[in-house]
């Protein structure tokens, strides 16, 4: 999928517009968080899809210490999803948190949820984080497949974890994990499989 800087904002896709769009990955753009013009986008997409409600405050904490922890996929200049993580010491550890994980329902079951989570993950193992952790209610199957997918392991149940009564599981991935190789990037592949070619 491709990277790109400068997009044509438009408004989000009206709630309840639930129908299949076609296109080709090559045409989504995954940009880091970049000002202030990209908070109403993030916030509306996390508003109209997570249970918890968060302030302006708690979004602009997470946008403005870790910017480079907080991507947008657009489509076409529309934001159709986000990710929002933060990274800190953590009792003897250094970990990376996600925070917040939207696609908008057009957009999903086409790997743009892997992509966003994928990238933010490859930050933080650059950043040297020996795990990384998220709460997801026990009933959101598709966030659970997903991160089982991505090799995130259930640490814990929370017995109410949310303001809605819904229980929450723990999830970690923790680093060095045994297919590391999700988090490559590309152009890291390409340099090892050459290595391999050379030898
Ligand atoms: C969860 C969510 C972010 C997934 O976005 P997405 O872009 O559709 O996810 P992907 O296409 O990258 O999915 C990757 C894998 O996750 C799993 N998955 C995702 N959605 C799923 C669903 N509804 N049911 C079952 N598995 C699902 C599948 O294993 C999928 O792989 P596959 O397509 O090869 O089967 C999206 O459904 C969403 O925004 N939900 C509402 C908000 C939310 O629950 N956020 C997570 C909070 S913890």
């Amino acid at each position: 999928m491709a990277d790109s800087g400068g997009v044509d904002i438009k408004e989000p896709l009206p709630p309840g517009s639930e129908s299949d769009i076609s296109f080709s990955e090559s045409e989504i753009d995954f940009v880091n968080y970049d000002g202030e013009h990209h908070l109403p986008l993030i916030m509306s997409l996390v508003d109209e899809e997570l249970s918890e409600p968060y302030s302006i405050f708690t979004y602009r904490y997470f946008v403005y210490i870790w910017p480079n922890l907080s991507l947008l996929a657009f489509h076409k200049g529309r934001c159709v999803g986000t990710v929002v993580c933060k990274m800190g010491e953590h009792r003897d550890t250094f970990r990376g948190y996600i925070a917040m994980l939207v696609v908008i329902k057009p957009y999903r079951g086409k790997g743009i949820a892997t992509e966003l989570v994928t990238r933010a993950i490859r930050v933080m193992m650059a950043s040297k984080c020996d795990e990384v952790t998220l709460e997801a209610e026990v009933t959101n199957k598709g966030a659970l497949a997903l991160y089982g997918r991505l090799g995130f392991i259930r640490a814990k149940r929370l017995f109410r974890y949310y303001l809605n009564g819904v229980d929450a599981f723990r999830l970690k991935l923790l680093f060095p994990h045994p297919d590391t190789s999700l988090f490559r990037s590309v152009n890291e592949n390409e340099i090892n499989e050459h290595h391999q070619h050379s030898q």
